[in-house]
């Protein structure tokens, strides 16, 4: 069986085509690329201004800048995301504090009254694990509060419901162009607002970004090259994602990505002030962003196959036609042994990484969810056959 997960989503060909042009480093040729990209986003919502980020959380520290107000020091965060948000939070000398979540990992909007507060200066709501969030009865609660709700479309980008698509109820929202999430761009973010003075005050932090210098390029264009069809983990690692916490793949292959490959990235990765991606990959990114509607239709298509596949109750599958299916969310009393077990059977899964947060007496559910939970990715080029093998390896 091959690995259960997606190999590299940017294709490789494409990028190693975008390569000479990205070397070359024309800067409207770039400019071009960003735009091209931003304005997709943008019209994937209905209209908007998109503004490119070096990544999904500095967008939200951006967004948080230009609302700040004095006296309004904390942040509500569901109490199940992942931990990036803090880091946003946090740097900008603001306190997050944590609502508990419904049962599909959403902010619970009944829970909302008893933390709003003229000492709140805005609720971020995620759509975790592409599961849209009830945001018309948050934004009652927020409106009626004069609390801003940015929304976390890490998960759920371009993806719409009846009452609109997501990203676009709150004062901003933002999402991920990391390895991995629906729209890579190998890094990077996209902010998504309709208030004129915010993008533009997003703009502006954004600009102080420089983009990948072509040392970057290169080695991240020829790590993509050179692991594709090799296991997440190894990628992760490759690319220095801290959030990694899946297992599996070659041990050699990994060992020698440490020797050869990480050095020479890590640093990169690990720069204070990221830069934005580069050409190649936001060509890259914008096509994935093109093919969006029909992979989506594939996931659940899949969805549906292997929850008829699996015993009840272990498959938790998002509320038809309002999801990202951005991930498989398996529900289970141990999920460090089901992890195990699944590894063995070469089925690579990420276990729980979003974490829970708060006190177990105010979030009790964030906190069993937390503990009960194994996350697999959606595969946009799983067949069948994988499909059975999968259903095989979760009975
Ligand atoms: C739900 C969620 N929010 C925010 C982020 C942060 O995105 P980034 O890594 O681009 O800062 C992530 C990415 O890992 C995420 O999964």
């Amino acid at each position: 069986m091959r690995h259960c997960l997606p190999p590299l989503r940017p294709n490789s060909r494409l990028l190693l085509r975008d390569l000479p042009a990205d070397l070359a480093r024309r800067p409207a040729d770039w400019r071009a690329a960003a735009l091209a990209l931003e304005q997709a986003y943008a019209a994937a919502h209905g209209g908007g201004e998109a503004i490119l980020v070096p990544s999904g959380r500095d967008g939200l520290r951006f967004v948080l800048a230009h609302l700040r107000r004095p006296g309004a020091t904390t942040v509500i965060v569901p109490a199940l995301a992942d931990a990036s948000v803090l880091e946003a939070i946090a740097l900008l000398g603001l306190k997050a504090e944590f609502c508990d979540v419904r049962s599909d990992g959403t902010l619970d909007p009944d829970r909302l009254h008893a933390c709003v507060g003229p000492h709140v200066l805005a609720v971020i709501v995620v759509h975790i694990w592409g599961n849209a969030a009830a945001v018309q009865r948050i934004l009652a609660v927020t409106d009626a509060a004069g609390i801003a709700l940015i929304e976390d479309c890490a998960h759920a980008p371009a993806t719409a419901t009846p009452d609109g698509y997501l990203g676009t109820f709150g004062i901003a929202s933002f999402t991920s162009c990391a390895p991995f999430k629906s729209v890579d761009c190998g890094g990077g973010g996209l902010v998504l607002t309709r208030d004129l003075a915010l993008a533009d005050a997003v703009r502006r932090a954004a600009a102080c970004h420089t983009v990948a210098s072509r040392r970057a390029v290169f080695m991240r264009v020829f790590a993509v090259w050179l692991v594709r069809g090799m296991t997440r983990a190894n990628v992760y690692d490759a690319i220095g994602h801290r959030l990694f916490v899946g297992l599996g793949g070659a041990d050699a292959a990994l060992a020698w990505y440490k020797r050869w490959i990480r050095p020479f990235l890590k640093r990169d990765a690990d720069r204070e002030d990221k830069p934005l991606p580069s050409l190649a990959f936001l060509r890259s990114g914008r096509r994935q962003l093109g093919e969006l509607p029909n992979r989506l239709v594939r996931r659940q298509r899949l969805a549906r196959k292997l929850l008829d596949g699996v015993r009840a109750g272990l498959l938790v599958l998002p509320a038809e036609g309002v999801s990202a299916y951005y991930a498989m969310v398996v529900r289970t009393a141990d999920p460090l042994e089901e992890l195990t077990r699944l590894i063995a059977q070469r089925v690579d899964a990420i276990a729980s990484p979003m974490v829970w947060m708060g006190d177990p007496a105010t979030a009790p559910v964030a906190r069993e969810l937390a503990a009960t939970t194994l996350q697999l990715p959606w595969c946009d080029d799983f067949d069948d056959s994988d499909v059975q093998l999968l259903i095989a390896a979760l009975r």
